[in-house]
């Protein structure tokens, strides 16, 4: 790795940490604009009846750009694995539907948001979950034990798109599904956006081409991979739902 991506890297993980602690120098820096995180939430999907049920620990650390449980369609009994789980938001909405004979893994590779996704786990009494500290681009999970991938927001800032993508494949049993949300371009960004490290945690400057992100994941070995919702985010940058299967 370069020391210009390692900078990038570094700054990504202390700005989440801060997230997590809550102690973000702007209440809101996430990947879309609002006036507060109980907006932020809502405007980015979230029902009032899934809000409800929440804690402000985990409410209070939305950082998605979407909300993918919504569109993945999960059943009981099956193993989910969130990509980059933050506090936890997708991963408990994930485990109240594939209930207590279904699991649900979220890997994280911020220290302080795999702490605070455990105590958030805890204080609900969920035991239907586990978080793991680690990498998206080496994910610690063993092949063909996920039904579906779910991830909100953060495939956009690995700098290794393809990796991320083949390790969700590797992992994804035959017939399995992803449910994507994550930034995307409409044509290339300037680059002194692509090189500022607050741009990269910001979820703007790691986000590629539309067309090329959808390729990278046809190139993993997906197929039927179809978009199901783009919203506009700012010029150029959208906030794409994507889903995708591995073959049978
Ligand atoms: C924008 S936040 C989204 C968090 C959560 N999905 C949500 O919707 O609230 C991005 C999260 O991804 C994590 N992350 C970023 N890059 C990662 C990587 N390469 N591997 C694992 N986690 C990563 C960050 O630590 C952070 O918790």
């Amino acid at each position: 790795m370069t020391k210009k991506n390692e900078k990038i890297k570094r700054h990504v993980k202390e700005h989440y940490a801060e997230v997590a602690k809550g102690t973000s120098c702007c209440d809101v820096s996430t990947c879309c604009g609002a006036s507060s995180r109980a907006s932020y939430a809502k405007m980015i999907g979230y029902s009032d009846e899934e809000l409800k049920g929440l804690p402000d620990s985990v409410t209070g650390t939305v950082a998605g750009c979407g909300n993918p449980t919504a569109l993945a369609d999960l059943r009981e009994g099956e193993v989910i694995l969130d990509l980059g789980s933050g506090g936890g938001i997708d991963a408990f909405l994930a485990a109240k539907k594939v209930g207590p004979k279904g699991k649900v893994i979220g890997v994280d590779m911020t220290e302080e948001m795999i702490q605070l996704a455990k105590k958030n786990a805890e204080r609900m009494k969920i035991e239907n979950v586990e978080f793991r500290l680690g990498e998206i681009e080496n994910l610690p999970v063993e092949d063909r034990t996920v039904d579906v991938i779910i991830s909100n927001c953060v495939i956009n800032l690995s700098q290794d798109k393809d990796k991320v993508f083949s390790e969700a494949f590797r992992v994804l049993r035959p017939g399995g599904r992803m449910l994507i949300s994550d930034m995307v371009t409409q044509g290339e960004l300037p680059d002194e956006i692509r090189e500022d490290p607050e741009m990269w945690a910001a979820c703007v400057a790691g986000a590629l081409d539309e067309k090329v992100y959808l390729q990278k994941i046809m190139n993993a070995g997906f197929e039927k991979v179809e978009i199901l919702a783009r919203n506009g985010f700012m010029e150029m940058v959208s906030s794409l739902k994507v889903r995708a299967y591995k073959p049978s």
